[in-house]
C-alpha cells in the first residue's frame, strides 16, 4: 500500500499567518504539522509516500523532508494547481498509485491514541484482502455538521455518507484519514466538482456505499483527533501534544524514532540524525533513544 498526503488549501480561517506560507509547515508546539500525518503513514508501515500541495510550497516541503531516504522511505512530490478538493489527490496521484491500494491522510490531520497503529493495520488489511475497496473512520464530534458525516449499524456497515449536513443523521464526524483499492482513481477521476468546486471525498465515499464496498470502524473515546483550521484549535493543539510528551517524556511524531523502531533505518543512522540537531531538545532526545 502507498500513502498520499494532501497538504494543500488556501488555509484562508487561518490568515495573516498563512498569506505566505501553507498551514501544513506551522509549528504544532515543536515540530511542523506534517510530522503529524506523515509519522501515522511511518507507524502504519507506508513507505512509497507522495505529498502534494501547491506550486509555491512544494519546494519548501522538499527543504524540509526531501526525498526521504533520511528516515529510509521514499517521498514525492506533487502539485495541485488550484484547491480542486481532497479526490482530485487520486487524478494527479494517479502514475505513482498505479495498480496499488493507496492511504490518504489530510496534512492537518492529527491522530493520537494507543490502538492507532492496529486501527491503520486491520484497514489496509481489509483493503488488501479485497474484502472491501474502502475503510473510513467514525469520530464522535459535538460540532458533527461541520465535517464529513457517517452514519452506521452497530456491524459497521455504513449507512449514508453526507458531507457537512445541516442536519447531520449520526455524532460521527470521518476524519482525514482514508484507505482504497486502486480502483479508487477512476472512481475519483469521474467525481464532478460539488457547489464549492471541489471534487469532494465524500462523493467519491458515497460512491463506495453505493457499490456495497465500503467500511466504516469507529474511532472511540481515548483516541484523539485533533482540529487544527483555526488559531485557536491550532493553540489547544500544540498544548495537547506539549502536555503529552512533558508527561510522558516520549515524543509524539518523532518521525525519526518511528523511522527507527520499525527498523527503516538503523541505529547509526538515528545518532547522525539527533546529532545534527543536538543544541535542540529534539536532538537530545534522539540521541537518548535506547532499545
Ligand atoms: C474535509 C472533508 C470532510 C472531512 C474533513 C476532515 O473537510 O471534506 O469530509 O470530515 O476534511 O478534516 P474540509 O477540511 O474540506 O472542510
Amino acid at each position: 500500500m502507498k500513502g498520499i498526503i494532501l497538504a494543500g488549501g488556501r488555509g484562508t480561517r487561518m490568515y495573516p499567518v498563512t498569506k505566505a506560507v501553507t498551514k501544513q509547515l506551522l509549528p504544532v508546539y515543536d515540530k511542523p504539522m506534517i510530522y503529524y500525518p506523515l509519522s501515522v503513514l511511518l507507524l502504519g508501515g507506508i513507505r512509497e509516500i507522495l505529498i502534494i500541495s501547491d506550486k509555491d510550497n512544494v519546494p519548501l516541503f522538499k527543504a524540509l523532508l526531501g526525498d526521504g531516504s533520511d528516515i529510509g522511505v521514499s517521498l514525492s512530490y506533487a502539485v495541485q494547481d488550484r484547491p480542486g478538493g481532497i479526490a482530485e489527490s487520486f487524478v494527479i496521484g494517479k502514475e505513482f498509485i498505479g495498480d496499488d491500494d493507496v492511504c490518504l491522510i489530510l496534512g492537518d490531520n492529527i491522530f493520537y491514541g494507543q490502538d492507532l497503529t492496529a486501527k491503520f493495520e486491520e484497514s489496509k488489511r481489509l483493503i488488501e484482502k479485497g474484502e472491501c475497496e474502502a475503510v473510513v473512520f467514525g469520530y464522535p464530534v459535538k460540532n458533527p455538521g461541520e465535517f464529513g458525516v457517517v452514519e452506521f449499524d452497530p456491524s459497521g456497515k455504513v449507512l449514508s455518507i453526507e458531507e457537512k449536513p445541516e442536519k447531520p443523521r449520526s455524532d460521527y464526524a470521518v476524519p482525514g484519514l482514508y484507505f482504497y483499492s486502486s480502483s479508487v482513481v477512476e472512481i475519483a477521476s469521474g467525481i464532478k466538482p460539488s457547489k464549492r468546486g471541489e471534487k469532494e471525498i465524500t462523493a467519491v465515499n458515497e460512491a463506495y456505499l453505493r457499490r456495497g464496498t465500503l467500511r466504516c470502524t469507529r474511532l472511540y473515546r481515548g483516541f484523539a483527533w485533533l482540529d487544527t483550521g483555526t488559531p485557536e484549535r491550532l493553540l489547544k493543539a500544540a498544548e495537547f501534544i506539549s502536555t503529552v510528551q512533558k508527561t510522558q517524556g516520549f515524543y509524539v511524531a518523532c518521525i525519526e524514532e518511528i523511522a527507527w523502531r520499525r527498523g527503516f533505518i538503523t541505529k547509526e543512522k538515528l545518532k547522525e540524525l539527533g546529532a545534527k540537531l543536538k543544541d535542540t531538545e529534539y536532538g537530545s532526545y534522539l540521541l537518548s533513544m535506547e532499545d
